[in-house]
């Protein structure tokens, strides 16, 4: 099993492929869907820096419904086209809020939130869920961050044996 240690530096270029390489590890010997998110959930809230709250809500029927995660309990069920995560669902695209309080609609599952990043997970064209991702700090998610949590939700999307509902 692979020791999941915090990456040395805090340089995008250098963090995020470290995550990658990490959550690669994790997943490759495992077979089962619920192992392999939450150890993805776990080292992305781990790695990744000044985060508060990274995991899956996975579609069932017309609803996203809370899968493994990281960070305080959360809002289980989530309507198609509710808060950010079902928008991101809806849409099929990430989502980025700098500011969590000036986002009509946004759904609070943790008072300290203050921006967050919701990416869809899409497997053979099909909507399996989202990763939605949380931070304490203002505009956390930048450019950068979204294309390396991009390529990440690109890789679970493929990787996991998703229950698809
Ligand atoms: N903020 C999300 C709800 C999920 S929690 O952040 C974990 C939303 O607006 O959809």
């Amino acid at each position: 099993m692979a020791c999941i240690y915090p990456s040395l530096s805090s340089a995008p270029e250098e963090l995020y492929p470290y995550l990658l390489d990490q959550i690669k590890a994790l997943i490759q010997p495992e077979d089962d869907w619920v192992a392999n998110a939450a150890n993805a959930a776990a080292a992305i809230g781990f790695i990744a820096k000044d985060l508060n709250w990274a995991g899956f809500y996975l579609l069932n029927a017309e609803s996203l419904v809370l899968g493994p995660f990281w960070g305080k309990p959360a809002v289980t069920r989530i309507a198609m086209g509710s808060g950010v995560c079902g928008l991101s669902a809806q849409s099929k695209k990430t989502i980025v809020v700098p500011d969590v309080h000036q986002f009509p609609g946004h759904i609070s599952c943790d008072l300290y939130s203050n921006s967050e990043i919701v990416l869809p997970l899409i497997q053979n064209d099909t909507l399996i869920g989202v990763l939605d991702i949380d931070s304490p700090e203002l505009n956390r998610f930048n450019e950068i961050d979204q294309m390396y949590f991009e390529k990440i939700a690109a890789y679970l999307s493929k990787s996991i044996k998703w229950p698809v509902k």
